[in-house]
């Protein structure tokens, strides 16, 4: 009788114990989601305020762009949770990084890519979308959007392959010869969500100009919808890196869905786009986590993703959960996936000390992957904030329709932007923050070349 008291007792503790570890979550209710979110977006949030360059609002160690991303994750979650206690940091980091209302500050331009910049104008039309609280003084989030449009656009390539943007800025960079998909599909998604807020058919023009270029290249093949992670200029982008990631489609969906919105319905292309890409990202769901759970599929399984991908499922369920908002046929199809995801992503946030840190590889479920820090809980708040998506039940606003930040076509063009820089000594952290996709290009390149000698 003792003895089974004690083994009782014991049992119950470790299953007690169990149960604090890892985020309770019960997928169709709202407050649980809500709840689960504001654990995974606080430990977030720990991470930043302990980075080193704390006294450089939006500046994180060793990367540039990721603030941007990260403030549009946590813009999001404000606009479906109600959460306020983040703002404060939010609007802090985004004005701060702001430039000449074009996030692309001369502290870090000389290094960054067109992907890089187009995140913090993404996050700012996420803002424009959501009516997210602006700052008197401060320029509207929308013009933030419209300031990166009007840097970027400008510098559409047609030296090469007919158009394109180029994934880097300057001559002097590696990335410089090469277009790629993240820098078009981000543009493009950019321009097709300010087509839709500001009503305004240049962005229009601009979307379908960058979306039909795509098509001729390996980024986008209508043919079997595959995108292609990059091409370069030296073969007139015909040959490819053929990585596969999630974000790349995602920002592919999410701007055909604006684009499907806007033309209310009218061009069947866009409908098409939406519907053949999400087929083809069911690459990204995995038999390992039975067909429902996202993975990066290129690094997880290998454990090799760097800091950058290890975001990128972030991108992919924000975008997506906010797409059946403007193309409400396509629910019924991604949210099994979604809420199996969140599931699994919730499982996966075991460890550390606190028993909640979360990890990436969400198709291991409750075994945690050992892998901890601040992107692997943008991954899961950007799951679990898309997951409230129809709660909320409304779509972005635009001009026309309740959104309240005024359009400003001329913001950022007092800029400085698109004249070349003056180099200054280039340190290793500055390296290290200068560009997306620095890691991918140079292992995918590697892996595309071998492809092309094999297959040549
Ligand atoms: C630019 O760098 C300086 C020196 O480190 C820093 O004081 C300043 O806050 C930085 N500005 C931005 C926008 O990051
Ligand atoms: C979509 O429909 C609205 C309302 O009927 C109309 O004002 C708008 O011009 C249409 N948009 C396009 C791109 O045709
Ligand atoms: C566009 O989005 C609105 C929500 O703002 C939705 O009611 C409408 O059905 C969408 N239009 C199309 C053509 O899907
Ligand atoms: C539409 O956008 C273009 C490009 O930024 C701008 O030149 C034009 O003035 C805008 N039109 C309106 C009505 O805002
Ligand atoms: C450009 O700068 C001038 C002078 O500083 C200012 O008057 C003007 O409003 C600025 N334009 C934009 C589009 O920001």
């Amino acid at each position: 009788m003792i003895l089974s008291k004690w083994l009782a007792t014991l049992l119950g503790g470790t299953l007690a114990a169990q149960g604090a570890l890892a985020i309770d979550l019960t997928i169709d209710d709202e407050a649980s989601l809500k709840s689960a979110a504001k654990t995974v977006a606080s430990t977030m949030m720990d991470y930043y305020n302990a980075r080193d360059s704390a006294n450089i609002p939006g500046k994180m160690d060793g990367t540039w762009w990721e603030g941007g991303s990260m403030f549009m994750t946590l813009i999001l979650y404000w606009w479906v949770t109600g959460d306020t206690q983040f703002n404060a940091a939010v609007q802090e980091g985004m004005y701060f990084q702001k430039g000449d209302d074009d996030f692309f500050p001369s502290n870090y331009s000389q290094y960054l890519g067109n992907d890089d910049q187009v995140f913090w104008g993404l996050a700012a039309i996420t803002a424009a979308e959501f009516n997210y609280p602006e700052l008197d003084g401060q320029p509207s989030w929308v013009s933030l959007a419209q300031g990166v449009f009007n840097t970027q656009y400008p510098r559409w390539d047609t030296s090469s392959c007919h158009g394109g943007m180029r994934w880097q800025i300057w001559p002097y960079q590696n990335g410089y010869l090469t277009k790629n998909a993240i820098s078009n599909g981000g543009l493009f998604q950019l321009s097709a969500r300010l087509a839709l807020y500001t009503g305004n058919k240049t962005y229009a023009e601009w979307a379908e100009r960058i979306w039909d270029w795509s098509a001729t290249t390996p980024l986008l093949k209508q043919k079997n919808w595959n995108i292609a992670d990059s091409t370069t200029c030296g073969t007139q982008c015909t040959d490819h890196g053929d990585f596969q990631w999630t974000y790349n489609y995602a920002t592919y969906i999410s701007g055909a869905a604006y684009m499907h919105n806007y033309t209310n319905g009218t061009e069947t292309k866009w409908k098409e786009g939406v519907e053949g890409l999400y087929k083809t990202s069911q690459q990204f769901f995995p038999t390992s986590g039975g067909n429902l759970i996202l993975s990066d599929i290129t690094c997880e399984p290998l454990g090799n993703c760097d800091r950058n991908q290890i975001t990128f499922k972030s991108y992919f369920t924000n975008w997506i959960g906010v797409m059946t908002t403007i193309v409400p046929g396509m629910y019924d199809t991604v949210f099994p996936q979604l809420k199996a995801s969140a599931q699994a992503a919730a499982k996966q946030c075991s460890g550390g000390d606190s028993g909640v840190k979360c990890g990436i590889r969400w198709t291991k479920q409750a075994e945690w992957d050992k892998s901890s820090g601040l992107e692997q809980q943008m991954a899961v708040l950007g799951v679990l904030s898309a997951n409230l998506v129809p709660f909320k039940n409304k779509a972005p606003f635009t001009a026309d329709s309740g959104g309240t930040s005024k359009s400003n076509p001329n913001a950022g063009t007092n800029s400085t932007a698109n004249k070349a820089p003056v180099l200054n000594t280039i340190g290793t952290g500055d390296k290290a923050g200068a560009g997306v996709l620095t890691f991918i290009f140079v292992t995918g390149w590697a892996v595309a070349v071998t492809w092309m000698i094999r297959g040549g």
